[in-house]
């Protein structure tokens, strides 16, 4: 699973996106400390243990560095930027049931937006799965030889369950 690189100095605007998913009652905006609960709880249940622990520590960042899509007041997807490492984007997830409405790609502009508007020039996505999914939403290519990267020599035990996605 390797790394990408992202120029943020090439973002496409993504406000028609959000515009789009606001009028289908789709919200994408930055989580609030109060709401940590919540986050942690669909990152663990939807996805793996791994991804809640990283989502926690966007709450150690000011502003809290995730990006949440609120749908009839549930969270459906979330992305974080500046957990796994400084400039990093991830972990990112949508629910199963709200996947192909763009709202995976709303999240990860608007997180890399963020880190633009943080002063960075370049963001990196982490050990990606779905290449072609960054290529196509964020011009994203991939970084050679860094496979395995920041993720080799991992902790494993019984606390990490098959992941779900
Ligand atoms: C990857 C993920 C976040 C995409 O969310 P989504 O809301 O379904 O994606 P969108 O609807 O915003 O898709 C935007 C575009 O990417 C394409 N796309 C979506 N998922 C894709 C994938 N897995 N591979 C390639 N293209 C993909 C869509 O077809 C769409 O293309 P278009 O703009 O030409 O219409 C979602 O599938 C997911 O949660 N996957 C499991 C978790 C995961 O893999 N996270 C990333 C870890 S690095």
């Amino acid at each position: 699973m390797p790394d990408m690189l992202v120029k943020l100095y090439e973002l496409p605007d993504h406000r028609e996106l959000i515009r789009n998913l606001a009028d289908q009652g789709i919200v994408i905006r930055r989580i609030s400390a109060h709401e940590r609960r919540h986050l942690l709880r669909f990152a663990n249940d939807e996805f793996q243990p791994a991804w809640a622990d990283e989502c926690n520590a966007a709450f150690s960042n000011t502003p809290v560095s995730c990006f949440i899509a609120v749908e009839n007041e549930q969270i459906i997807g979330f992305a974080c930027y500046d957990v796994t490492r400084k400039g990093y984007f991830g972990p990112t997830g949508v629910a199963d049931t709200a996947r192909g409405k763009g709202v995976g790609k709303a999240l990860l502009l608007a997180a890399l937006w963020a880190l633009w508007h943080e002063g960075y020039a370049y963001g990196i996505i982490g050990g990606v799965g779905p290449a072609d999914f960054y290529a196509r939403a964020c011009n994203a290519t991939e970084i050679p030889g860094s496979s395995p990267g920041i993720y080799a020599n991992r902790i494993t035990s019984e606390l990490d369950p098959p992941a779900n996605n």
